[in-house]
């Protein structure tokens, strides 16, 4: 960086670093990726034409890009524990929409039916939405969790398989924090007569990490982004099972050239990378550290009073209910105002949600980022103290108190009026906004039920505002 000489988009990826330092992030498909990563992206690789496979190449040159496409391979293979003689990858997918869709190109006849999780219930878009190319080529068989559960009920995916005799079946999802049966998913694909895929790229680190159960015993074909909880540079996988129906053959043709042109050697030499830091025994801790996060913070969000769909996590990712059917916040609410306390979310639909897309009932939460930067179970409980805007139910009176004993001051309502407070006292230094604050609690104090505020005496730039909406209480 300290070479470049475009000063605007040097300029623009400074502010990104900076932000990216800045926030605490809790998006549950992101991560950050090694300087290794970000060296091998970087690289000459870049420049060169490689359209084809290893020694198969339309173009010439291509000697060390093929070393470097070959050694992806090994290491993807690797990495899962595969046998090359029962298993093949396909490692140019420039991300995981194209790995799906090379998918359906090879293997679903055009108009045929793909069974996939409905978006609002946690698939993924190419999953055969009707948004997605997915869904105008072929024909979506949406699934979903049961109600009562909000887990999957394989009984009923059978039925609906059975019934719908889908070309291909889709497990493995965005917005699910529990573990997948494979066993039932390949049970039921051999009673549809279906292909199985798996799409793991929200799993794939924990899967690599053995803190997952693995699919590879049971799918036809497994799809993976690299960029989630595996934490390699934006990319994807193809793997597929080598026998007489040539699947993974037909998934090449899909690939390139089918949808892609040259592939980018600079993403694979990456992915290369990533893959080997993956099989490090220190990424196995990694990976039970991210679920051990996500369970701490699934389990304070309960005691707070919030509701976790399904009850909890076996994963890196929860969903939190901030709805709670209108005692809470909307999603949109909670996800901005988590972000001027700088913290990062997504707002998402909840199953079976009444609320709309733009703002749904839910936030997803993840883990893999905030545990890449060290981050164990006490900072995530910690996140709901410390600095959340988020507090809730019957456990909030027992807060205020233990706020108080600890000489955090002021309980009041109408947040937003503490909040100028603050930030008007803000010159005058921690004693002048700790005055303007309590001056501002005191005086509303009662005013509004619905909304309190209180302010939290951190120490220095971790103090914040905790603003609380306590809906019916
Ligand atoms: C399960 C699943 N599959 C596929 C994708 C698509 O990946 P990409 O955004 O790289 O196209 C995502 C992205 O969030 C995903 O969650």
């Amino acid at each position: 960086m300290a070479i470049m000489k475009d000063v605007q988009v040097k300029k623009l990826i400074e502010s990104e670093k900076k932000r990216q330092r800045a926030v605490i992030n809790l998006i549950a498909s992101e991560n950050y990726v090694s300087k290794d990563v970000l060296e091998a992206l970087g690289s000459e690789l870049t420049n060169k034409y490689a359209e084809g496979y290893s020694a198969l190449r339309y173009y010439g040159g291509n000697e060390i890009v093929d070393k470097v496409e070959n050694l992806a391979k090994e290491r993807a293979l690797a990495l899962f524990k595969l046998k090359l003689a029962e298993w093949a990858v396909n490692v140019q997918p420039l991300s995981g929409s194209p790995a799906n869709l090379a998918v359906y190109v090879a293997l679903v006849p055009q108009g045929g039916k793909i069974m996939g999780m409905s978006l609002a219930h946690g698939g993924h878009l190419t999953h055969g939405h009707k948004v997605s190319a997915t869904g105008k080529f072929w024909v979506q068989v949406p699934y979903g969790v049961a109600k009562e559960t909000e887990v999957l009920n394989y009984d009923e995916l059978k039925e609906i398989a059975v019934r719908e005799k889908p070309a291909i079946i889709v497990a493995g999802f965005t917005a699910y924090p529990r573990i997948i049966d494979w066993v039932k998913f390949r049970d039921i694909a051999n009673a549809s007569n279906a292909l199985l895929m798996v799409d793991m790229s929200h799993i794939a680190g924990l899967v690599a990490g053995g803190v997952y159960p693995s699919p590879f015993s049971y799918a036809d074909i497994v799809t993976t982004t690299v960029h989630k909880t595996l934490r390699g540079p934006r990319a994807a996988l193809i793997f597929s099972k080598r026998d007489a129906r040539e699947i993974d053959k037909k998934i090449d043709k899909a690939v390139f050239p089918g949808l892609q042109g040259g592939p980018h050697a600079n993403q694979i030499a990456a992915v290369a990378v990533a893959l080997k830091e993956a099989s490090a025994p220190a990424f196995k801790k990694y990976a039970q550290q991210v679920v051990k996060n996500a369970k701490a913070l699934s389990d304070e969000f309960t005691r707070l009073g919030w509701r976790v769909v399904s009850g909890g996590t076996d994963s890196h990712l929860l969903l939190v209910d901030v709805w709670m059917n209108g005692r809470g916040i909307g999603g949109k609410e909670a996800s901005d105002r988590l972000e001027k306390a700088g913290i990062i979310v997504n707002k998402n639909m909840i199953p079976f949600d009444e609320r709309s897309p733009i703002d749904p009932s839910g936030i997803r939460l993840g883990t893999a980022a905030e545990t890449t930067r060290g981050k164990k179970e006490k900072d995530f409980v910690a996140l709901l103290h410390g600095r959340s805007i988020l507090y809730y139910g019957s456990n909030e009176k027992r807060e205020i108190y233990r706020h108080r004993r600890h000489g955090r001051v002021g309980e009041g309502d109408a947040g937003e009026i503490a909040c100028k407070a603050f930030a008007a006292g803000g010159a005058g230094g921690r004693t002048r906004r700790l005055s303007a604050v309590r001056t501002a609690v005191g005086v509303l104090r009662g005013t509004i039920p619905s909304r309190r505020v209180w302010y939290h005496k951190g120490s220095g730039s971790e103090a914040r505002l905790h603003i609380l909406r306590a809906g019916s209480v």
